[in-house]
């Protein structure tokens, strides 16, 4: 995706790739919309995916692959164990990362599962930016707590501040201090601060954080899931860095922690992840349990299909043309939002374009959840599926009582290379709409509340007859379009 300038002024982004295989979608009467989301209990990850236009629910697992990407799957070796596409996959990770050791999972959340067991112990505590959902419970059921330690101005929601997602050192400094290294399981720098809006963090502050971490004695572990959408931010954003190679990059972020994963999910834009390390005890630790957990140390869950494809796509992201389409879709969405109002967490980030729902939905008190309710309101109103990040995403309280969440905010993902700008035009359509209309969305409720991670699963309903008013709405001022 390059920004190219148009006589016209217009500021709009352009592919640098071109569609060559595509999938039909449905965009169902509101009528129908309706229908699907009181049988998916009101949240977004309970809709069936042919019930959805625009799928925005999240980038994992979900961009656009490339011909060279599903070219390279056919030359999969299928073996248990020593596979040559392991080793293809390990060189191109040891090369773009410059770390040691490579050890293949399933996923994301199987790499925190990994890490979580080996460093965290009862009472210890993860220092981080901020967590992740899957990342905080992990190391709370190993025992131990999270801290955040994000600069304030990561809760800004209009700001202009490059890299929201950067670590506040002085609290670093003094949480070190406080409990003691024994006592810190690690430090967690996670690239591309998802739950915040997806916000880059700065090659100053890594660099700062590690000094402080090696000199400390503490670890530090790197959440690379996001970084291709950071390392395009720290490209176009630290003058530093404009003209330093993105391999280079990456090599001198990997340099500075103990421990590096990833969800393929994201990076790489196939499906797996990994744990990359360069010590050799806390690999031979680590390595214990991939067969364990995961499968044996020449797949780690994944298919040789899928490693096939993250080996290509490791090296694609080294490229600011496939790297900079996310976060190029996302500006121009958050753009047309603003333009009508609808408030966006700013600057646009990676990953989606977050919409606050605490402001758009001030009525709505955070006990009846305005992120789910907004994600909702979206999905009746323009069958485009979000997700909500926001107090549902939150576990609550040993006594039961809920944690309310730092920011409500609805998530319109954009996939890596699979919506175009009519899919742009047409959801800031149906938001802009949707926010003349914020009156009618009301609050919703648990019926089925899950203890862990509720909002994958849990279901709930809506306060009052909301979704049908929203409806009625709709047809007034639509007529019969769908
Ligand atoms: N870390 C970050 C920053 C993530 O965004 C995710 C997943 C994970 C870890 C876990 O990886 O899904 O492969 O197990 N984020 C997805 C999302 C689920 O929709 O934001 P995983």
């Amino acid at each position: 995706m390059a920004d190219v300038k148009f006589l016209s002024g217009e500021n709009i982004p352009l592919e640098m790739h071109k569609v060559r295989m595509v999938q039909k979608v449905n965009l169902l009467p509101i009528e129908d919309r309706l229908e699907c989301i009181e049988g998916a209990g009101y949240n977004t990850f309970l809709l069936k995916n042919r019930d959805v236009f625009l799928d925005m629910l999240t980038d994992s697992g979900v961009n656009a692959m490339s011909q060279n990407q599903y070219a390279a799957m056919m030359q999969a070796d299928d073996s248990y164990a020593g596979s040559e596409t392991f080793y293809r996959l390990e060189d191109v990770l040891q090369d773009i990362f410059g770390m040691k050791y490579f050890l293949p999972a399933h996923q994301g959340r199987a790499c925190e599962h990994i890490i979580s067991k080996i460093l965290v112990t009862p009472g210890s505590t993860a220092i981080m930016n901020y967590h992740f959902t899957t990342t905080k419970a992990h190391i709370t059921l190993c025992g131990g707590a999270v801290e955040e330690i994000i600069i304030d101005e990561a809760f800004k929601i209009k700001s202009d501040h490059p890299f929201k997602g950067d670590i506040n050192l002085d609290k670093l400094n003094s949480l070190i201090k406080e409990l003691g290294k024994d006592k810190i399981a690690f430090v967690r720098i996670e690239a591309g601060t998802n739950l915040v809006g997806g916000q880059p963090v700065s090659m100053q502050n890594m660099r700062d954080v590690s000094k402080i971490c090696r000199q400390a004695g503490v670890k530090l572990v790197f959440d690379a899931s996001l970084l291709g959408d950071n390392l395009y931010f720290i490209k176009k954003r630290d003058p530093e860095y404009t003209d330093v190679d993105i391999i280079k990059i990456t090599r001198e972020i990997a340099s500075l922690m103990d421990i590096v994963y990833f969800s393929a999910r994201k990076l790489g834009s196939a499906r797996g992840g990994g744990i990359l390390v360069s010590d050799d005890d806390l690999f031979l630790k680590m390595r214990e349990l991939v067969p364990l957990y995961e499968g044996f140390l020449t797949y780690g869950g994944m298919s040789v299909r899928e490693m096939e494809a993250l080996a290509v796509g490791l090296r694609e992201t080294m490229d600011m043309d496939v790297i900079g389409q996310t976060p190029l879709i996302v500006e121009a969405l958050c753009n047309e939002l603003s333009k009508n109002n609808v408030p966006v967490v700013t600057p646009p980030g990676g990953l989606g374009c977050h919409v606050d729902a605490m402001d758009m939905c001030v009525h709505i008190p955070q006990d009846q959840y305005p992120a789910g309710a907004l994600a909702a309101a979206i999905f009746i109103a323009s069958g485009v599926r979000c997700m909500e990040r926001g107090t549902m995403s939150e576990q609550r309280n040993d006594d039961g009582s809920e944690r309310f969440s730092e920011m409500e905010l609805a998530r319109l993902a954009v996939p890596r290379r699979v919506f175009t700008l009519s899919h742009v035009k047409y959801t800031a359509d149906r938001m802009s709409w949707l926010y003349k209309n914020r009156h009618l969305i009301g609050g919703l409720k648990f019926t089925e509340e899950p203890r862990v991670l509720r909002f994958f699963f849990g279901r709930l309903q809506p306060i009052g007859d909301w979704p049908q008013q929203l409806a009625k709405k709709f047809r007034e001022d639509y007529g019969d379009s769908l």
